[in-house]
């Protein structure tokens, strides 16, 4: 898979998700489902938009142990999604079943990616909270380090992490990257952001933008300008 951009579906319900695609135009863009989504309408909403032709990045973010996380990722990939995620905190061990789990009986499986650091944590909360005195960038990178030897395909991160992971893990290692804005657009609640420039400049393989699109006057403008931005 090539640079794209994956829009997030931020909604309560799979008709306000479908309403809004509808209204994008755009027959079957990148989209993720995060846990509002899935929770409220289950995994016929995954069906319904890989049926739509979309590819989906299921956003769940498990972390528990090594045999429920193995057993769970064996009903995502049946689902059909094509990306799917972990806390690298769950450890490697964790993230190894994962990747047992969403092998398929035909040999292909879901990519899988690694949160290192949630983006609303932040340095003192790690070392208050988490017991992890360190600098926030050396724990991020030593998380996608275990996420690569785990055989993980990548980590979601920020856009401005994206540089430094690609040079500790490879460039092969996908860096998927929330946290997007026009400049001229609202932050809202992201405080670390970049442009879609910027985050192709930084080495970003795959930009998650929400609210840009989703919230925008025109939607299909602002998905067209990501695209153009980003992937072009
Ligand atoms: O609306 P916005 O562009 O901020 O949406 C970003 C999406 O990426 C949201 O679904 C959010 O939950 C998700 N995300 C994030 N930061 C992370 C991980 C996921 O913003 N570290």
């Amino acid at each position: 898979m090539g640079k794209d951009v994956i829009i997030a579906c931020d909604f309560p319900s799979a008709g306000e998700t479908l309403a809004f695609l509808d209204k994008l135009g755009a027959p079957a863009p990148f989209v993720k489902i995060g846990m509002e989504l899935f929770y409220a309408e289950g995994p016929s909403v995954v069906r319904t938009l890989k049926e739509r032709g979309c590819r989906v990045f299921l956003d769940l973010k498990l972390h528990d142990i090594p045999n429920t996380v193995k057993k769970s990722m064996a009903v995502l990939s049946g689902l059909g999604a094509d990306i799917v995620n972990v806390h690298a905190a769950g450890t490697r061990a964790m993230m190894e079943a994962a990747l047992e789990g969403l092998m398929r009986p035909d040999g292909t499986r879901p990519l899988l990616i690694a949160v290192t650091q949630l983006t609303s944590t932040d340095e003192k909360t790690m070392a208050d909270e988490l017991l992890i005195p360190r600098p926030m960038e050396e724990v991020v990178l030593s998380y996608a380090q275990n996420a690569r030897r785990a055989g993980l395909d990548g980590v979601v991160c920020s856009p401005l992490e994206a540089g430094r992971v690609h040079e500790v893990c490879g460039k092969q290692f996908l860096t998927v990257t929330p946290g997007v804005r026009f400049p001229e657009g609202e932050k809202g609640d992201q405080k670390r952001v970049m442009s879609p420039v910027e985050a192709k400049k930084a080495g970003s393989d795959y930009i998650v933008v929400g609210r840009p699109i989703t919230a925008a006057e025109d939607p299909a403008a602002a998905y067209a300008r990501c695209l153009r931005e980003f992937v072009d």
